[in-house]
Formats: structure tokens, sequence, C-alpha cells
């Protein structure tokens, strides 16, 4: 078990009816909001005309960027940050998801900065101010509203990259369930997935001599949530209880609970970020077929035993099996909540990917020649995860 330091700063507003206190957070920091948000959800759900009101309501003045795409784009961050610095901005208000938030969070940061934002991304120059950031949540999967990373692309050198900072943490995030309702039964499982995926591959399946205890019986009862409330949201999206409890174990599964007394290494991440830097792919899609791969390819009787655990701890499978045994009923039982469940297709080639790019990306998931995560990876083991998954 690792020494921690843990420290969580968010303030979250939960529910139906908080989004009155917007206002009067945000007036602290300043009057000149930049409102960011994506492709024209929250103009179909009512919540943009909701959040302008408030804002107008309380004296702020708005300025906007609008267009942000899945997978957002490094030069939408300039846009953004160009806006700041013409504009005077004092706070960013982000209002939809993962690649909003994220898009938002590296304005915050690229606002001092003289130069492209990618000079952030890639660490060639530090992050050394942001401006703070508010969020109000649409979607159920990243995290993001209430932890300090982002992830940004650049199309035209196939690179997503993270960018992690304590300045990029939201100051406050506004999660109402409601504002999922209309959240696709695609996106429902996408995001249920990713969320999924932040425990496993962050944590659960951590290469950690004596791991707490503790953490892994709440990250066990965070995946049951969701393959609990998952299929509910999709079959009736409207349902309140489904929606809260996949929008909280979202915010948690990442928040840095659940990392604490370990070393996060989520190499399905790191595989997945290389085909949607490639691809254009849906983050939670790409996690939903190479997490069961990268399963079936680390499996050995060292790993077997956590593997196990979990079958017979999420899924209340027969204790009895052997080590083996149960670990190959873990990895059957979750391909067939993400394929059958939740009705994700099963291959990258369903996505559009071909084998053209692996060698190019498996290097470049490991740039130091090693992945690190339960079990280590060279690009050749990446590349062999690919071709077992497309
Ligand atoms: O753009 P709009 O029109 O808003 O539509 C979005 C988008 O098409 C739609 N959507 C969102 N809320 C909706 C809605 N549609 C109807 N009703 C609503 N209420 O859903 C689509 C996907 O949105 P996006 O923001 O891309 O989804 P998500 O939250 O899954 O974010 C994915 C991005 O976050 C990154 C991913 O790599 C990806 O780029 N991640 C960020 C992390 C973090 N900051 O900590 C960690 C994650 O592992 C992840 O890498
Ligand atoms: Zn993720």
């Amino acid at each position: 078990m690792k020494d921690f330091v843990f420290q969580n700063t968010t303030k979250i507003y939960f529910g139906k009816n908080q989004l009155g206190h917007l206002g009067e957070e945000i007036k602290p920091y300043g009057s000149r909001i930049l409102l960011v948000y994506g492709g024209g959800s929250i103009k179909r759900i009512g919540l943009y005309e909701k959040v302008r009101n408030e804002l107008k309501s309380k004296g702020l003045t708005v300025f906007e960027l609008a267009g942000v795409e899945p997978n957002p784009r490094h030069t939408t961050v300039n846009k953004g940050a160009d806006i700041c610095k013409k504009e005077k901005i004092d706070v960013i208000l982000a209002v939809g998801g993962g690649s909003t938030i994220d898009c938002s969070k590296a304005i915050a940061a690229t606002r001092y900065y003289d130069g492209d934002c990618w000079d952030l991304v890639t660490g060639k120059a530090p992050v050394t101010q942001a401006l703070p950031l508010f969020t109000v949540l649409t979607i159920a999967a990243t995290g993001s509203e209430m932890d300090c990373g982002g992830v940004i692309s650049n199309v035209e050198t196939n690179e997503k990259l993270g960018l992690v900072d304590p300045l990029l943490q939201p100051k406050v995030s506004f999660l109402d369930p409601t504002n999922t309702f209309s959240v696709s039964a695609y996106q429902t499982a996408c995001g249920s997935v990713d969320i999924l995926s932040h425990i496993f591959d962050c944590f659960y399946f951590a290469d950690d001599e004596g791991k707490m205890d503790m953490i892994d019986r709440v990250m066990e009862e965070v995946i049951k949530t969701v393959v609990k409330y998952a299929p509910i949201a999709i079959k009736e999206p409207g349902n309140y209880e489904a929606r809260a409890n996949l929008m909280w174990a979202a915010s948690w599964a990442l928040n840095g609970f659940l990392g604490t007394g370990t070393v996060m290494a989520p190499t399905c991440h790191m595989i997945e970020h290389e085909v949607s830097a490639f691809y254009d792919i849906t983050h939670g899609h790409g996690l939903a077929i190479l997490t069961p791969h990268w399963m079936e390819y680390i499996l050995d009787e060292t790993t077997a035993p956590q593997f196990k655990k979990f079958d017979v701890n999420v899924f209340n499978v027969d204790a009895s099996l052997s080590d083996i045994e149960g670990a190959r009923e873990a990895i059957a039982r979750f391909k067939d909540f993400v394929f059958n469940t939740l009705g994700l297709k099963s291959r990258l080639s369903d996505l559009g990917v071909d084998d053209k790019n692996f060698a190019a990306m498996a290097n470049k998931a490991c740039p130091n020649g090693i992945l690190a995560g339960y079990k280590k990876l060279t690009p050749s083991d990446i590349e062999a995860i690919f071709k077992m998954s497309l």
C-alpha cells in the first residue's frame, strides 16, 4: 500500500433544483464569463436558455464558444483562449460532457500562455496559471467534472494527449441527472463503459503489493452500481434513479478517492487514446472493445486471482472455481454485459478501424518502450491486442 495525499476541492451541487446557485458561485470570481459548449445538445434540451437566464439574472456578461467536438481539437482550445484574452474573460463555464469540460480546462490554462495550447499539452511549456472553471455536466462518463485532467486531440499529428494540472480542477460542478435524460442509448452505453474502465484500468487491476482492501470493496460496489443502472437508463432514459446513480458513480470513479494507496497506470486508456487519435472514435466504445481483449491477453496465474475476485464479488460467481476458470468466467461475463446487455459493437473494424496504423499506434502508446499497468506491455504486446480486437 502506497502513502498518499488526498484532496478534491470541487464543490458539487447535485440534483434537480440547483442551477439557481450558479450565478452566486461565479460572481466572486468576476463578471465576464465564457460559456463553452458542444454541438448543440444543450440547446435541444433547453439547458442553454436556463443557463443564460441564470447568468443574466445575476448581472453577468456572457461570451460564447460553441461547437466543441467530441475528442476536442487543439485548434478549438486556441480559439477559446483567444476570446479569453481579447474579451478579458474572468471565468469559464463549461456546459456539456467530458469533451466540453476538457476543452475548457485547456482554454483556462492557455489564456495565460503566449502561444499554441499544444505546447502545454505536450509539456513543452508549463501550466503557470488558469482561469477559474465551473461546469454543468450533461453526460455521465469521464469524471472530468471532478478531476484536474483533460484530453485534447491534434488531428494534424494524430495525437491525443492528456493535460493534467491541479490548477485545472473545477471550482464548482452542477450535476443534475435530468440533464442526462436526453443522452442516447449509445452514448449512455459508452459513458457507462468509461466509468467501469476508470475503475478497472486505473485501480482495480493494478500491479500493487498490499492494495487497500477497503478501496477494492468500494470499487466493487461502484462497478455493481453501473452494471445495475446502465441497462435501466438505456431502456428508460428518463429514469431519475438510474441517471443519478450513473452520474455520481462517474464522478467518484475518477476523482482520486479510488486511487488512494495505489499507483494509477491506465493501460487500456493509453491504448484507446491511440485509436481515437487515428480514427476519431467514441472513447467509451473503444474501451469496450479493447478492455476484454487486454484482459484475455494478460491473463495468467499471476493476474487470475484478482479477475476471479472481481467475478465472485461483482457477478456472484461460484467461489469454488479455480482462479483461471473464475478469471475466464469474469471476462466472459464482462463481454456479455458490454456487447449483449449494453448492445455495443464488438470489433474495432465495426468502427471503421483497419490495421494500417497498428504499429505506429502501439509505439506511440508507450513512448519509453514500456507501458505500465497490471502487466507491463511492450509495443508488440499492444499490437497483438489491437489485432485481437480488430
Ligand atoms: O456536442 P453535443 O451536442 O453536446 O453532443 C454530445 C456528443 O455528441 C452528446 N451529449 C452530451 N450530453 C448530452 C448529449 N446528447 C444528448 N443529451 C445530452 N445531455 O454526447 C456526445 C459525446 O459527448 P462527449 O463530451 O464527447 O462525451 P464524454 O463525456 O464521454 O467525453 C469524452 C471525452 O473525454 C475524454 C475522452 O478521451 C473524450 O475525448 N476523457 C476525459 C477524461 C478526464 N477529463 O478526466 C478521462 C476520460 O478517460 C476520457 O479520456
Ligand atoms: Zn475514460
